[in-house]
């Protein structure tokens, strides 16, 4: 929990507190009656404050709400604070007849009209909104200003209740260090990853974007015409074909869900490849209504053979075909799903596994024992309160394994929020993260590991003569000798935690030294309008497609991306056609093997530093991977420098890639 989430929060609290700030400001503006100390008059005053203060108190708080939840969203509530520190400053240096107040006479305060605090609320509302656009590190100042100046006018009427010049000075000091302390506690915020910048900047200048000369004028290059390098001859080929059709699949739990398929199964069928072969898969649309398209997650391809509707390729419209070509240089996990409209196609079935396995790996004899090799894709059917299952199944899963077999549990989360994986039973290593191996991964007494949405890991053993158990939630595999499905109960494992597992070596890219450029996302979570309908918007950079950033890049850069989540919510950040190099999280360099991602999970409140190579040149998705955020706008592109496409996303188009 760095000082941004506590910023986050603080936000949230006070944007429920707005209606207050209203009626506070009503109440400061408000004449006030001198009555003799004691008199029924005084008692008639106060109560009658009070309630009209109770009523009022409702009546603000409705508003409040309805403009808060209409015009605003959390962080603005802040900017909203601004104005009512405005109001309350009006409310003090409006002279009191103090001097003509009998001694021992009881201040009341008291309401000018019963419209005030309305309209001090709506237009703390109106403000509020149009503050967070100007800068939530603005609203970040004024949110502690205000509060320490309410406690100031607090404390002013029931201590301070000093007349005169004395009063003035109090009031001054205390509106001056109310103001240092927002503006301190604000910028220790905003310096808290020290790049923190709105907008990338560049470290060299070869033809950056814009300039004359580079996209768009002679020698730019359309993302389709990137369609890789002419494999090796002699390469073997792998052909598929996948054909995307709806169908009704018997979950295990007796459910009938109405899927759409690659192939009628669900998952799609596992691909499985040899690094370095070639693979040719075509895709076949026979869904009734929608167009379909196949990214291959994880697997750096060709960028014209990304699969995003809309950037890398159209759509595929029902009856269409087209042709994916790629040579599969990585070894490791990987999976597959459409890009066309994502967030509901893998949530309908529209995905598979894809494996390469490495090229130099020893080809078991006949006699030796057999390793198990499964991929395990964990999915969710319908909303938050679906089915969850791994492959087909729901609940607990039973598989037989001789002992002293080796196990390699390919672990992939196909679905939008993070899960924990535990495994107990036996001893384990993470054999890979997001493909790629961790080197010389430790033995762990069990593990328990988190993967984003869209990540993978692969857990190796040997199995024991005793059950090893796997779960996440409340799906899970008993692996036993005997196949049964008898869990047993133990201490619960720690945390797997890749910053620090392994041990290091030597990697592709430069872990010191400056980049060529560096990019700074900012996640903050905003309640907006996006593309006609009311969402909780997760900003990147204050932003929501197509309003992000772009990542601008020219070929052979060395970049490095700083992805801060001020946000309440786990954000699965997915870079397409690029590994990058995990540096740093919360400012701590990572001490472990090296940590590659394609898919980055990045927690409430965490910074992490990732590096990266630019030599897969193109126009490429950076999104979150919780497919519905990225629906909501939580996507931008990695473009670079001189690659143009002639393919368009957005409302009259077919293609709709989140
Ligand atoms: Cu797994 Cu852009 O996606
Ligand atoms: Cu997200």
């Amino acid at each position: 929990m760095g000082l941004y989430s506590i910023v986050h929060y603080a936000d949230m609290i006070l944007a429920l507190l707005l209606p207050v700030f209203g009626l506070t400001a009503a109440a400061a503006v408000g004449p006030r009656s001198v009555v003799p100390r004691g008199s029924s008059a005084a008692r008639t005053a106060v109560v009658a404050f009070g309630t009209t203060a109770i009523l009022r108190l409702l009546c603000t708080l409705a508003l409040g709400w309805f403009g808060w939840v209409f015009l605003a969203s959390r962080l603005p509530a802040a900017g909203g604070c601004a104005v009512v520190c405005v109001v309350l400053l009006a409310g003090w240096v409006r002279p009191v007849p103090r001097a003509s107040a009998p001694t021992g006479a009881h201040e009341v305060p008291g309401w000018r009209s019963p419209v005030a605090a309305v309209w001090a609320t709506t237009a703390v509302a109106f403000i509020t909104s149009y503050a967070q656009l100007v800068s939530p590190d603005l609203a970040g100042i004024v949110t502690v200003t205000a509060v320490v100046t309410l406690i100031a006018e607090v404390l002013w009427w029931w201590r301070l209740r000093a007349p005169g010049r004395r009063g003035t000075v109090v009031r001054v000091v205390a509106v001056a260090a109310a103001i240092g302390i927002g503006i301190s506690v604000a910028a220790q915020a905003s310096t808290l990853p020290p790049e923190l910048a709105v907008t990338g900047h560049s470290g060299h200048q070869p033809g950056s974007a814009g300039s004359p000369g580079s996209p768009g004028s002679l020698g730019a290059v359309d993302v389709a015409a990137l369609t890789g390098t002419r494999p090796d001859p002699s390469a073997v080929v792998h052909h598929f074909t996948l054909t995307a059709q709806p169908a009704t699949i018997p979950l295990s739990s007796g459910q009938q869900v109405s899927a759409w398929t690659f192939n009628g199964t669900i998952p799609g069928p596992e691909l499985r490849v040899t690094q370095g072969d070639l693979v040719e898969v075509t895709l076949h649309n026979e869904l009734p209504d929608a167009g379909v398209t196949v990214h291959w997650h994880g697997v750096d391809v060709p960028n014209a053979m990304d699969g995003v509707a809309g950037v890398t390729q159209d759509a595929v419209p029902p009856g269409g075909t087209f042709v994916y070509r790629f040579v599969a240089a990585q070894a490791g996990t990987y999976w597959y799903h459409s890009h066309q409209q994502s967030s509901e196609q893998v949530r309908r079935g529209l995905y598979g596994a894809f494996i390469v396995t490495p090229r130099d790996q020893p080809q078991p004899d006949a006699g030796t024992v057999q390793p198990v090799d499964d991929a395990i894709l964990r999915h969710r059917w319908g909303s938050e309160e679906g089915v969850t299952t791994l492959g087909l199944d729901a609940g607990l899963q039973a598989r037989q394994v001789d002992p002293g077999r080796p196990v390699r549990l390919r672990l992939i989360n196909a679905e939008t929020d993070p899960a924990t994986f535990t495994l107990t039973g036996t001893t384990v290593r993470v054999a890979a993260i997001d493909g790629t191996d961790i080197h010389q991964p430790a033995d762990l007494p069990g593990t328990r590991i988190l993967l984003g949405g869209g990540s993978r890991a692969d857990l190796i053993f040997t199995m024991p003569t005793t059950p090893v158990v796997l779960r996440a939630g409340t799906v899970g595999i008993v692996y036993s000798p005997d196949g049964r499905a008898d869990t047993h109960t133990v201490a619960v494992p720690a945390q797997f935690d890749p910053a620090t597992y392994g041990t290091l070596t030597a990697t592709t890219v430069p872990t010191g030294g400056a980049p060529d450029r560096h990019y700074t996302l900012r996640i903050d979570e905003r309640l907006r309008f996006y593309d006609g309908r009311f969402v909780v918007g997760y900003t990147l950079n204050d932003a929501l497609y197509p309003d992000t950033p772009v990542l601008q890049v020219t070929a052979g850069d060395l970049v490095d991306l700083t992805i801060i989540n001020r946000s309440g919510l786990d954000h699965p950040m997915h870079l397409h056609g690029h590994h990058a190099l995990v540096l740093q999280r919360d400012g701590r360099p990572t001490t472990g093997s090296p940590w590659w991602v394609d898919t980055l999970n990045v927690a409430p409140g965490q910074t992490y530093r990732i590096r990266f190579r630019a030599d897969n040149p193109g126009i490429w998705m950076e999104h979150c991977h919780n497919l519905e955020h990225a629906a909501d706008g939580m996507t931008l592109h990695l473009a670079y420098t001189g690659v143009t496409t002639t393919f368009h996303t957005g409302g009259i188009t077919a293609n709709q890639p989140e």
